[in-house]
């Protein structure tokens, strides 16, 4: 097996910079939308073999070093007992809203194994499928990210609900949290068991807090999971998988991110990746950071861009190569496939410099 983006993880040594996409699979790709045509987003979410098939698309189309579960990260959600749906323009919508006591203790906490089976179904076939190829990654959504669906009902422009109940119902926004983040610990240990061979904390919306908000009510939610996966599998005397924490617009978060026991940090381009690297500290790998419009580039530009990234990432103890958020359905395939080869063949480049 290709484990090239593992030991970037770990921050060993590595013969070119490996590099996945998020949300590699999906509608920028045909192969993608000819599947979807026939079943809705959930019901292949939730159908193992059809899962799987799209999980290894991308792997088969761009030549990634990693391939990550066809998912989503409001599936663990719908365990918990609440109603979502995905509607076509709109996105996801959540009911009832978790506002107030009643709906949040209404809330369960899954037992994975049973209640979300079909995802760990998904991960045995692909495990099976992928054992001669590239690494699979789990993922959850972090705690934070989770509940802010939970509690807007959907997406958001300002996050208002969200924010009206950290600073008005501190109680209840932490029993919500508190549920979220043992729902997310336990699915991820799942996830391990059944063969995920990295896991993946999505904080995509983190970054609308200010570093001592942050501080407060998001990272020591995020942080005791990162904490309770490494003592279970310390416990268990497993081989520990490495953890990868995204948060979005972390720029201004990285002095308090850097607290956590990730082994690999996700950031997006907001930030220079040597800046994310100096201010982390030695402990991390890091992973990303190229802006997904850059795509829409020249062929010319987008080379100019991977090389700085990969210039400015030298500093790392390891770096995975990433988009700094997920790749937008009007992206051109050409496009992914260029930069992949690219990387590979400009990572290669750099790693025999040294
Ligand atoms: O990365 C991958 O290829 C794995 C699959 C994956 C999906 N969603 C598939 C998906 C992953 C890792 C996610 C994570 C996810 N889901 C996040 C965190 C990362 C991020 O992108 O911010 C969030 C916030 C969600 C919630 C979500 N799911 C939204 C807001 C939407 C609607 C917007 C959109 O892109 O359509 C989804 C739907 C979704 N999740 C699709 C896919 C492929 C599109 C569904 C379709 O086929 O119509």
């Amino acid at each position: 097996m290709n484990d090239t983006f593992l030991k970037a993880c770990r921050g060993e040594e590595v013969p070119y910079t490996p590099v996945w996409i998020m949300r590699q699979a999906g509608r920028y790709l045909k192969q993608y939308q000819k599947i979807r045509k026939k079943v809705d987003f959930l019901t292949l979410c939730k159908t193992p073999e059809l899962a799987a098939e799209v999980t290894i698309q991308p792997v088969d189309a761009l030549g990634v070093d990693a391939a990550i579960l066809f998912s989503d990260i409001l599936i663990p959600v719908e365990a918990m007992g609440m109603n979502v749906k995905f509607l076509e323009k709109k996105g996801p919508v959540l009911s009832p809203t978790a506002r107030d006591e009643a709906s949040i203790e209404r809330l369960s906490i899954p037992r994975p194994e049973t209640d979300i089976s079909f995802v760990m179904e998904t991960i045995k076939i692909l495990r099976k499928e992928l054992s001669t190829r590239v690494p699979l990654i789990g993922f959850s959504g972090a705690p934070f990210t989770t509940a802010t669906y939970m509690i807007e009902g959907g997406s958001s422009k300002n996050f208002l609900q969200t924010k009206k109940m950290i600073f008005q119902k501190r109680d209840l926004f932490a029993l919500l949290m508190d549920k979220v983040s043992t729902t997310v610990t336990e699915y991820l240990k799942a996830q391990i068991r059944a063969g995920a061979q990295a896991v993946q904390l999505f904080d995509t919306w983190a970054g609308i807090f200010s570093p001592v908000d942050y501080r407060d009510y998001i990272f020591p939610y995020v942080s005791r999971v990162i904490d309770e996966l490494r003592n279970w599998q310390k416990s268990e005397n497993m081989e520990q998988v490495p953890v990868i924490y995204f948060v979005g617009e972390s720029a201004g978060l990285i002095e308090e991110i850097r607290k956590c026991n990730a082994d690999v940090i996700g950031i997006d381009w907001r930030i220079n990746i040597e800046d994310a690297i100096r201010r982390l500290g030695d402990g991390f790998s890091v992973q990303g950071n190229f802006d997904p419009c850059a795509l829409f580039l020249p062929k010319e530009d987008i080379q100019i861009r991977i090389e700085n990234i990969i210039d400015n990432a030298s500093s790392a103890r390891g770096h995975i190569f990433n988009l700094g958020h997920g790749v937008l359905p009007e992206t051109p395939v050409e496009s992914v496939v260029s930069m992949v080869d690219m990387v590979h063949r400009y990572g290669m480049k750099k790693q025999k410099k040294c």
